[in-house]
């Protein structure tokens, strides 16, 4: 199967398997909670599902769909006005523009419970599913996510800008974190060796968080579905804002070289994981 169709089915099973966990709350925070996890590009669900296919597990929709929430959560909070302040996003108003700020809010609080729920119905040995569902809320939590979030977010306001290394941790962690725990769900559930894929995702991460804030820069509103050149406006620290575009294209261009190497066990089998990779720093959104 071409990448994008294995992209379009994975994110197409996480959006209804979510918007069936949603039937029959007839509240409108759950109807802005389907909202906020529709339209994405589902590449962390489509990293969840070729994992699993990886390790010969043919159902991860659960784990796909707890990874969107997951997911979905961060942005509708990152688009808060307190946090990066945008009023668009996927091409669409964000939540707190279309509804409030408390159903933002709100949303992005549910959306994390129901990630965990969804995770813990994941196929699998019942220690793996909960070595997964640890390792998602090591991911999302101050280790992970939300921590990358905090430095992200305390370097708009530093005196003066971060060092290298700083901007390293602050990507893997706001955005590498959950990259990386999608790339491994197939090996962890399936109780196997999860290094490779393990290096593959940490790899994947950086140049996702480098490319995206490259196309902060150079990309198109219309195609991204969100604002441009909100970065440099808000002072935030970027590969962008200390190496300059040119230098940080070529870090992504290694570390997507980086990842696709790191699967050499997987040989041919990890081809379209490496397509991914690839589409990663030539996406245009
Ligand atoms: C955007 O992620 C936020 C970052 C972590 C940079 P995506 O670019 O994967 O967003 P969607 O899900 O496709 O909208
Ligand atoms: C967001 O990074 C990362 C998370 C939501 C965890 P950005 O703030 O750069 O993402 P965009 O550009 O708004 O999508
Ligand atoms: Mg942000
Ligand atoms: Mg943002
Ligand atoms: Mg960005």
């Amino acid at each position: 199967m071409a990448l994008q169709a294995a992209v379009e089915r994975a994110r197409f099973a996480a959006e209804a398997r979510i918007s069936a966990e949603l039937a029959g709350v007839d509240l409108p925070v759950a109807r802005a909670m389907l909202y906020a996890v529709r339209g994405g590009k589902g590449l962390r669900a489509f990293l969840v599902a070729e994992s699993a296919r990886l390790h010969g597990i043919g159902d991860a929709i659960a784990p796909a769909a707890a990874i969107e929430c997951i997911h979905g959560y961060s942005l509708v909070h990152d688009d808060m006005p307190c946090m990066d302040n945008d009023a668009l996003r996927r091409g669409q108003p964000t939540v707190h523009v279309k509804w409030d700020e408390v159903t933002a809010v709100l949303v992005g609080d549910a959306l994390q419970s129901l990630g965990f729920e969804l995770v813990s119905q994941a196929d699998g040995d019942a220690v793996n599913v909960l070595a997964l569902s640890r390792g998602l809320a090591r991911a999302a939590g101050v280790r992970g996510m939300v921590g990358g979030q905090a430095m992200d977010i305390a370097a708009e306001s530093a005196a003066g800008p971060p060092a290298l290394t700083q901007v390293e941790a602050l990507q893997a962690g706001k955005t590498g974190a959950l990259i990386l725990w999608s790339a491994t769900a197939g090996a962890v559930l399936s109780g196997a060796d999860a290094k490779p894929l393990e290096c593959f995702g940490d790899a994947l991460g950086r140049a996702f968080q480098i490319w995206d804030d490259v196309l902060d820069v150079e990309g198109d509103i219309a195609t991204l579905g969100k604002a441009i050149g909100k970065d440099d406006g808000a002072g935030k620290a970027t590969f962008v804002s200390l190496l300059g575009l040119d230098e940080a294209k070529r870090r992504a261009c290694d570390l997507v070289t980086e990842a696709c190497d790191a699967l050499a066990v997987y040989g041919e089998d990890a081809e379209m994981m490496r397509d991914l990779a690839r589409y990663v720093i030539a996406r245009k959104k």
